[in-house]
């Protein structure tokens, strides 16, 4: 036990005495540490240009004061005065607000920072003297800003490549239910099919809708029966193939008006006017493209198919309703109204367009009764480009049953569009009356027969002039007809659209809106204006319809 003790004391002792040993050189060692030889004349003007290595030119060699100081050199250039400090400095503690980093480096490598009033180049190091000679580096930012600048770049460019992903796989998604949904819908015609053609007849990038596709090849159409034919072209209702299904070939009805080698200006006019995107209306016929067949030297439009037929073919088969009268008039003035347009349904601006031959064979019958126009060969686009070779042969244009009395007489004012779209509302007024003869509204409803005779003589433009101009005769509104309140406010309309002067007739806007406010007859008929013009033949019997009410229904002034 004695002995375990002995041995524990020296034991104890020689430990102590090692621990005390190893603190005492240590200190010494610090106090052993080198002071470093630096450069150090503070301040003095230089001749080195801040590019390239020079020498700081400095006479002094000092012993730094405290071991922990390196050499330092700052390069300054402010206006014209070039100057190089060379001094001791503790890298512990900023200089001029900054950090010394290369502190421990053997040269001199003087890197330019910013902003500190001048231009300003630093360095520091840790030999002796190693101040004196100076290596420029030109400006780069320090790895600390690179490394800020990346980590908020990253997360950003991270974000911007989700964004663009996601919007890239949105739209494939999207483009794939619409070609779904595009195989599913009959006759919701897709721009994807569209062939224009120039004058020349090669393909063009015009600006116009329906036209996306440049494709140079035709459509699979399989021409059916012939359904109808006019001035310039013949329509034959047409099927449009649409791709093999396991149950056999898919198709769509379509319409093909096909015109003769002779008729391409008739083709190109229509084709022109229906290739304005901002035509498309609900009640103007959807066109789907123009072809140009060159190897049997035909030109086609093919447009939607309407088995029902034109308006003239319509009404010779079916006496209507007074709601039939009310959704075929109120379509067919909305169709006419959004033409003569100047503006879209968004409010942008459109070219008017005029029909110049609106007649009850030129509009179609949909399934639900309302009316397109269709048959646009002698439409006329009233942009400023209307040359005035354009607008003088713009005289007498249409079918002399339908024309205005100015038209008759080719007196139209061609200074003012607005005289276009008069011309065509007295068209209007006559097809708004061979709908009425045929409602059942009006009493009893004789056979179909157009205004101003039978459908199988064609009245010549003279003939026309006669009962027109000369006696200013209009088809006839018989008192019986209007018993029914809503019939009287479309006979009082109908009147006020064929005035023999174009400025005092209705715009189709206001027709538009007159059909509009006529949704529900029975409450029209105390709704009387003894200031409101009044067809003489029943003025004195009836209550007449709120014309002028509105005051749009005004003819815009010349
Ligand atoms: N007759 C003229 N064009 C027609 C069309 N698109 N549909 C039905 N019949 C027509």
């Amino acid at each position: 036990m004695e002995l375990l003790r002995f041995s524990a004391f020296w034991w104890g002792t020689i430990m102590f005495g090692s621990i005390l040993l190893e603190q005492k050189m240590a200190s010494s060692m610090t106090m052993l540490k080198l002071k470093r030889l630096c450069k150090f004349c503070d301040v003095e003007s230089t001749s080195c240009t801040g590019t390239g290595n020079c020498m700081a030119d400095c006479s002094i060699t000092s012993i730094c004061p405290h071991p922990e100081d390196v050499c330092v050199s700052i390069w300054r250039k402010k206006d014209d005065n070039v100057t190089i400090d060379t001094i001791c400095h503790n890298p512990a503690h900023k200089l001029h607000g900054l950090v010394l980093e290369d502190y421990n480096n053997s040269k001199c490598e003087m890197r330019e920072r910013n902003n500190m009033g001048s231009q300003f180049f630093i360095c520091s190091c840790s030999e002796d003297e190693c101040n004196d000679h100076l290596f420029f580096t030109p400006y780069s930012l320090d790895s600390q800003v690179v490394s800020v600048i990346l980590v908020s770049l990253v997360p950003l460019l991270v974000l911007a490549v989700l964004v663009i992903t996601s919007f890239y796989w949105y739209r494939i998604y999207h483009q794939r239910r619409a070609g779904a949904k595009r195989k599913k819908t009959p006759l919701d015609f897709s721009d994807a099919h569209a062939i224009m053609m120039d004058d020349d007849g090669s393909d063009s990038s015009s600006t116009h809708a329906n036209n996306l596709n440049h494709n140079t090849e035709l459509l699979p159409i399989e021409l059916d029966a012939q359904v109808g034919k006019g001035r310039f072209a013949e329509v034959y209702k047409a099927k449009l193939k649409q791709g093999a299904t396991g149950a056999g070939e898919h198709f769509e009805t379509v319409a093909v008006k096909i015109f003769a080698d002779e008729e391409y200006a008739s083709w190109k006019n229509e084709k022109d006017i229906f290739s304005d995107a901002d035509l498309r209306h609900e009640n103007v016929l959807h066109f789907l493209t123009a072809e140009d067949h060159k190897v049997e030297k035909q030109y086609w439009l093919i447009t939607a198919y309407h088995p029902r037929g034109n308006l003239q073919e319509y009404l010779t088969r079916h006496v209507i309703s007074w709601d039939d009268l009310w959704v075929l008039g109120g379509s067919l003035a909305r169709g006419v109204a959004h033409l003569h347009s100047d503006h879209t349904l968004c409010g942008r601006y459109k070219v008017p367009i005029v029909h110049r031959d609106i007649k009850s064979s030129n509009i179609l019958v949909k399934g639900d009764l309302t009316c397109v126009l269709c048959d646009f060969g002698l439409g006329l686009r009233l942009d400023n480009s209307l040359s005035v070779d354009e607008l003088a042969n713009s005289g007498q244009v249409g079918t002399a049953r339908y024309m205005a009395p100015e038209v008759l007489e080719s007196r139209i004012n061609l200074e003012n569009i607005e005289s276009f779209k008069q011309t065509d509302v007295y068209s209007m007024a006559l097809v708004l009356w061979e709908i009425t003869s045929r409602c059942n509204a009006i009493g009893e409803v004789k056979d179909y027969e157009p205004p101003f005779g039978k459908v199988r003589e064609h009245p010549c433009v003279e003939s026309m002039k006669d009962s027109v101009l000369r006696d200013r005769g209009r088809p006839e509104i018989p008192n019986s007809w209007i018993n029914h309140p809503g019939i009287q406010v479309v006979c009082g309309t109908i009147d006020e659209c064929w005035d023999h002067d174009p400025e005092a007739r209705l715009t189709a806007q206001c027709v538009a809106e007159r059909f509009n406010d006529m949704e529900h007859p029975d409450k029209l008929s105390g709704r009387s204006n003894s200031e409101e013009k009044i067809p003489q033949d029943y003025a004195s019997e009836t209550t007449m319809p709120p014309a002028g009410e509105a005051d749009n229904c005004k003819q815009p002034s010349s």
